[in-house]
């Protein structure tokens, strides 16, 4: 009951900040619950998302874009087919001609249903959890620069990204780590400052945050402006 209410706080919390900020998102909603893709689709999705990591994992740029991403129901933007993070993730690998990195749950508990996944979400930042990832991170001694993006999850990073920093650590130590996030309201939430006390001994850029509804409705000015912020960094 409790989780119940903190999830119907934090929906009024993003719809509050939607309406001060404003957004260009057309924010219509692509499905309704009902059609939450299928385990069936959803597996197939990964499958080919483990094709295309092997295709990719070539580390000839020095460039690697690891991130973590839902399908399913989702704030605002209703069933979506592709996650907000990975819209904007392959984005950043398009442009820089960077490898990618899925981060997938090993044991994939993560509800289809927004309010469900929230409530899930939340008691893992209770627990302080450490939910295991799938498969082999790429060899990271090939890449110089590593983007690392998600979701903004209450506030932070989802608990699973924090078991991929403290794991790679080591292997991501004198590395350039750029952060980015998608979000409903609450920007990059501390996501670089919480990167660089996860892996000290990595150097963290000032990250960047976009808005979910926008990556996923509004491909063209987000892309626009992914490519901007890549530009002043160089790329
Ligand atoms: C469990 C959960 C918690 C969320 N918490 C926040 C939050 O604290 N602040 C915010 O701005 N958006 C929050 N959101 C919205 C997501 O950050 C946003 O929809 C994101 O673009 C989803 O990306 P994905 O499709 O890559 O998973 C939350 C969404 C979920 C599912």
């Amino acid at each position: 009951m409790i989780k119940k209410l903190t999830a119907l706080i934090l929906m009024a919390m993003m719809l509050l900040s939607l309406s001060a900020c404003g957004s260009s998102a057309d924010q219509k909603e692509n499905g309704s619950a009902e059609d939450i893709t299928t385990a069936a689709q959803q597996e197939s999705a990964e499958a080919e998302t483990e094709e295309t990591q092997a295709a990719s994992d070539t580390g000839e740029s020095g460039i690697l874009v690891v991130y973590f991403s839902r399908t399913g129901e989702q704030f605002t933007v209703g069933v979506i087919e592709e996650g907000n993070t990975a819209i904007v993730a392959k984005m950043i690998a398009e442009k820089t001609g960077a490898d990618l990195f899925e981060v997938l749950p090993a044991d994939d508990y993560y509800p289809m249903t927004y309010e469900e996944l929230t409530e899930v979400a939340l008691h893992e930042q209770d627990e302080n959890a450490r939910p295991e990832y799938a498969g082999d991170v790429p060899d990271l001694s090939k890449y110089n620069t590593i983007f690392i993006g998600a979701p903004v999850w209450w506030g932070d990073w989802p608990m699973i990204m924090y078991t991929f920093f403290e794991k790679n650590a080591d292997a991501l130590a004198g590395k350039t780590l750029i952060p980015f996030s998608t979000h409903e309201g609450s920007g990059l939430a501390g996501f670089d400052r919480k990167l660089a006390s996860a892996c000290p001994d990595s150097s963290v850029k000032d990250g960047y945050a976009v808005r979910g509804s926008d990556a996923q409705n509004n491909r063209e000015s987000t892309s626009s402006s992914v490519n901007d912020w890549l530009s002043m960094l160089g790329y």
